[in-house]
């Protein structure tokens, strides 16, 4: 296991359950959450969908990496991340010294009941969002495997039942009180 800061970084496909999670693990383990998301909409002052729309996604982009910037590793946090964050290689590098990375998994079908049909997804906004999906994945699902120091499959499981995975999983690496 490589030295790393005190967070915990949940990174993963869009739908693969990191914002639930996240929350319930910063419940559980009674640590502060940070959402990427939510901070580069506080950022830009709107929402995901706007900022796509009517600045683009690359300003999303580099928002998304400057917000990375102002992490700490001393910061015993549960950082949730949006499902592209592993584009830019600076960004892994960057998440890699803030914490322990935790992927969730699941399979394109799953992702798809969960985030198909949603409107606020806005790289899903195009007439065959399945097949959308299915190509990002192709480009990512290497990445995400690469960036990862733990991968969890949360297909077919509950919120509480992942978080306790995740809580599981980490503890022999990590001196936190679980
Ligand atoms: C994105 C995922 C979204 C959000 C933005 C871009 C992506 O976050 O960051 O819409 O590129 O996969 P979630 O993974 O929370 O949906």
């Amino acid at each position: 296991m490589r030295e790393c800061g005190r967070a915990i970084v949940l990174i993963g496909f869009m739908g693969s359950g990191k914002s639930a999670v996240g929350r319930a693990l910063a419940a559980r383990l009674r640590l502060r959450r940070i959402d990427t998301d939510e901070l580069v909409r506080g950022k830009l002052g709107l929402p995901i969908s706007q900022i796509f729309e009517r600045l683009g996604e690359e300003r999303f982009r580099e928002t998304e990496t400057e917000v990375l910037h102002g992490l700490s590793p001393d910061d015993p946090a549960i950082v949730i991340t949006g499902g592209g964050i592993i584009l830019r290689a600076e960004n892994v590098q960057l998440l890699q010294r803030v914490g322990t990375i935790v992927c969730l998994i699941a399979d394109q079908e799953t992702l798809f009941e969960r985030v198909g049909r949603s409107t606020s997804r806005p790289l899903l906004q195009t007439p065959n969002p399945l097949g959308t999906l299915r190509q990002l994945y192709a480009v990512r699902e290497p990445l995400y495997r690469a960036a990862a120091d733990l991968e969890i499959d949360t297909s077919g499981f509950s919120v509480d039942e992942v978080t306790e995975l995740v809580v599981e999983k980490l503890a022999p690496q990590d001196a936190r009180s679980m």
